[in-house]
Parts: C-alpha cells; sequence; structure tokens
C-alpha cells in the first residue's frame, strides 16, 4: 500500500512539473500541437538534360528546409528543416539563430563581421594551404566514405563537403579532442539522411544560386567533374519515399515508437543513442545514456551552480531528461555548447515525451558498450570502450619511455 500511496505522489509531482514547464515556457495553446492535413506533393521528376539550376535549386531548397518558403516557416516559429537536415546545425538566414556550424548564409545578407565572400568563392580557397593536409591524411582513402579529398574548385569542394566531411574539417569546427580533423556533420548520401546524387546535386544549386553569380551555377558540371562520371537520374522511387506521405509539423505522440520518435525529432542528427537503428553517428551532442548520466549530472557542481542561479530545476533523473528536452538551456553539459533546439516542447505531447524519457532512462554504460558505442572525445567522462588489445600490448611493454 505504502508503494502505491507513493506512486501517487510521483504521478502528482510529474504531472505538476509537466505543468510547470509547459506553463512557462510555451503557454498551453503553443503546445497544443496542431496536425496540419497538407495533400502530399509530387516528387518532382527531373530530366537531367534539360533541367535549368533554377529548377534543381528549387528542388535543393525543399530538400533543405522541407518548404520553399523557408522563411514563411521560421515567421510561424517552426524550423524549417527537410529530409537533408541541414538548418539542424547550419545558418542560412540571418533571422536563423543556430551557429554551431560554419553559416551558410547568402552573399547579399552578410554583414561584418561575417566573411564577405561568396560560398562558391569561399570554397574556392578551401581547397587551398590547409587542404593539403588532409590529402596527406586521407591518401588511402577517409575512412568512412573511403574517398580521397581531390576537390580543386569550389563547386567541387561543396559536393566533397556532403560525400565526405572529414575530407576537410573547418578550422574551429571539428569534433573538440581531434584538433579539427573529424568532422561532426554526417555523411549526406548515407543512412540516415542517405540523399540521392541528384538531391545532392540539388541541394549544391541552391547554395550556389544565392550568390547570384550565374558563371558559379556549376553544381552538376562539379558533381560530373568530381567523380569523373555523368549524373545519373534517380532509379524509381529513390529519394522519393519521403514525399508519399502528408506532412504537417512534426509531432512526438504517445503512440509513436522510440525510433519514430528519434527520427521524426531528429535526434538523431545529434546524438547515439544506443538499440535506436538510425541514432548510430551523431557527433554534436552527449551520448544519451541517462540512466548512467542523469544522477551524475544533478550531483555535479556545474548542476548545484545552474540552480543556484534559478536556471536548473531538476530534483530527480527523471526531470533531468525532462528539463534537458524541453528547456534544454537550463543546463549545458560540460564539454558541449548550447546547440539543442530550443523547440521540443512545442513538438511532444506529454504522452510522447513520457515514452522518449522512459527509454533515455533506461539507457547506461553498459547498453552502449554493447554495441560498441562510445562517448565523444569531449565528454570529460571519457572513453567507455575497452581499450584495443593491441593498443594494451604496446603500454604494457613499456617500449614508449
Ligand atoms: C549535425 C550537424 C550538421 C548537419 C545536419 C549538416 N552539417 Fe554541414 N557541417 C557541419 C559541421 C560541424 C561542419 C564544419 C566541420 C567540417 O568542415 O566538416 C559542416 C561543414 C559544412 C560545409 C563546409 C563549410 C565550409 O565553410 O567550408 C558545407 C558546405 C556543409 N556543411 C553543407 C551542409 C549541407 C548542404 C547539409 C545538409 C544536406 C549539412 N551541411 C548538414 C554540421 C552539419
Ligand atoms: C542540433 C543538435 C541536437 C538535436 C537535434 C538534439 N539534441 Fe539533445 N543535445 C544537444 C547538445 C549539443 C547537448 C549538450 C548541451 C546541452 O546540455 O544542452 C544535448 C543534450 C541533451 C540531453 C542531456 C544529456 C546528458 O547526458 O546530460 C538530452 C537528454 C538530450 N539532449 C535529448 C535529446 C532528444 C531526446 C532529442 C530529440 C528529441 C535531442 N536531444 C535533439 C544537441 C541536440
Amino acid at each position: 500500500m505504502a508503494k502505491k500511496k507513493g506512486a501517487g505522489t510521483i504521478v502528482i509531482k510529474v504531472a505538476l512539473w509537466y505543468m510547470f514547464i509547459l506553463g512557462a515556457f510555451a503557454g498551453y495553446t503553443n503546445w497544443l500541437p496542431q496536425i496540419r492535413g497538407d495533400a502530399p506533393e509530387a516528387a518532382e521528376a527531373i530530366n537531367l538534360d534539360e533541367v535549368t539550376p533554377d529548377q534543381l535549386s528549387t528542388m535543393g531548397e525543399k530538400i533543405i528546409f522541407g518548404s520553399n518558403d523557408p522563411l514563411g516557416v521560421l515567421a510561424k516559429g517552426e524550423g524549417p528543416i527537410g529530409k537533408g537536415q541541414c538548418p539542424l546545425c547550419h545558418r542560412f538566414f540571418l533571422e536563423q539563430k543556430a551557429d554551431r556550424c560554419p553559416n551558410l548564409l547568402a552573399l547579399p545578407e552578410m554583414e561584418p563581421p561575417l566573411l564577405k565572400i561568396s560560398e562558391e568563392a569561399r570554397s574556392h580557397e578551401r581547397v587551398k594551404g590547409r587542404y593539403e593536409e588532409f590529402k596527406k591524411l586521407h591518401a588511402n582513402g577517409e575512412k568512412n566514405s573511403g574517398i580521397v579529398p581531390h576537390a580543386t574548385t569550389g563547386g567541387e569542394y561543396l559536393i566533397e563537403s556532403e560525400y565526405c566531411p572529414n575530407c576537410f574539417v573547418v578550422v574551429g569546427f571539428g569534433l573538440k579532442g581531434t584538433n579539427d580533423t573529424v568532422s561532426p556533420m554526417p555523411i549526406i548520401n548515407k543512412p540516415p539522411i542517405e540523399l540521392a546524387d541528384t538531391e545532392i546535386v540539388a541541394v549544391v544549386s541552391f547554395l550556389q544560386l544565392r550568390d547570384g553569380d550565374e558563371s558559379k551555377w556549376t553544381a552538376k558540371d562539379s558533381w560530373e567533374s568530381y567523380f569523373g562520371k555523368e549524373l545519373a537520374a534517380p532509379a524509381e522511387g529513390e529519394g522519393e519515399e519521403e514525399e508519399e506521405k502528408p506532412k504537417g509539423p512534426p509531432v512526438a505522440l504517445g503512440s509513436m515508437t522510440v525510433d519514430e520518435i528519434v527520427k521524426e525529432m531528429t535526434c538523431f542528427a545529434c546524438h547515439k543513442i544506443p538499440g535506436v537503428a538510425i541514432a548510430k553517428t551523431g557527433m554534436i551532442g552527449p551520448l544519451l545514456i541517462e540512466k548512467t548520466n542523469a544522477p551524475n549530472r544533478i550531483k555535479s557542481p556545474e548542476y548545484k551552480k545552474a540552480v543556484k542561479e534559478g536556471k536548473a530545476h531538476a530534483t530527480t533523473p527523471r526531470e533531468y531528461v525532462i528539463e534537458s528536452i524541453m528547456d534544454p538551456g537550463a543546463f549545458i553539459v560540460p564539454g558541449f555548447a548550447d546547440d539543442m533546439l530550443k523547440d521540443f516542447r512545442h513538438k511532444f505531447t506529454v504522452s510522447g515525451l513520457d515514452v522518449m524519457v522512459d527509454y533515455l532512462l533506461n539507457q547506461d554504460v553498459a547498453s552502449a558498450v554493447a554495441e560498441g558505442m562510445d562517448r565523444l572525445p569531449n565528454e570529460k567522462e571519457g572513453s567507455i570502450l575497452p581499450p584495443p588489445e593491441a593498443s594494451l600490448g604496446e603500454v604494457k611493454s613499456g617500449d614508449l619511455s
């Protein structure tokens, strides 16, 4: 009986917590998700011989933002994020706050102190100087893509950036602790984002067209010179899957599985989560093993400081995880930046949040290790994987001294 009473108290506490979070930060009207029943848009059929840079760019815009009116979507307070996921990390408009990655602003929007050069011209600069070091580093092929860095023009550099982010890592934007040799950007033609070649060409066309200089609309030619072959039209059905179901703003509901929520809410682009097939590569945020992390976070001096300052309020692991999702700025995990999206409180229903939080609170070091998943180099807790046999042997032999 005592147990039952305890559970009741917890339920009330949790309910109060939700009311606090949702009420304080969003307001009920904003929070209640509105599902639009838009008719599905047909995938654009393209004939590669006749397609104009303008048409490609329009396609690219849709892939990047999920809309051909990204500023309109932004004005409604929603994140304009399409299947390419780029705006999760990159800033395309001054109106957008994200700045965790190199900005991809259009030239007319640039303002000091931002560099006043076009996307194309900047990319052209990239393939000089420091690029040589990456050529040497990956002389036998970069390990995830097999590509040897070989871009010679700005257009080729933009193409290469999508297929092999590690082929050149912008100074200051590499994974912390890797001396700017490892990029946290996902490989765009591989799962989970997995754009088709033509879609990548469309995305690059969009980036180039925004700069306004017609002589630089090279995406398709750049793709062909970079890969040394003709760009093939997408196979039947390729890259169209996303368009088939009606799309409103994404919402996490209690009836969804964890995998569905992680996909819809784009957590996978930034986090690794044990047991979630789509979330194996994220490198912007911590490994989500909250059974291990959450209790330690609350006890940490950094968290206590945030509580003192009136920013953070969690007293249990469950509250910590809810707070992390609903109010990510309350506490910034040491080693990371305040890079998590801020609008999840508009996108989760209470039961959807329960599904996500329950799952994360069941993941620990053991569940990560079982899948060979490690913490990132910038997580202060350090690696959780046992060192490989070989290097253990080396250290033991003592011939390093
Ligand atoms: C999860 C975050 C993330 C996503 C999603 C992402 N990127 Fe990136 N991107 C980065 C980071 C971090 C860098 C800087 C490190 C590097 O050079 O690879 C970068 C670098 C780049 C660069 C090189 C910029 C420069 O200044 O040289 C380009 C171009 C680029 N991204 C385009 C894209 C496009 C197009 C998409 C969507 C199809 C995309 N990115 C999706 C994180 C991301
Ligand atoms: C654009 C990248 C990005 C996306 C998308 C994102 N996160 Fe995060 N997340 C971060 C970063 C960076 C941190 C660490 C900084 C901080 O504490 O806010 C973080 C921190 C967290 C933490 C705290 C982890 C810990 O161990 O203390 C949780 C929990 C979390 N995220 C859950 C989620 C969930 C669930 C989703 C999807 C609904 C999600 N995140 C989507 C970037 C992201």
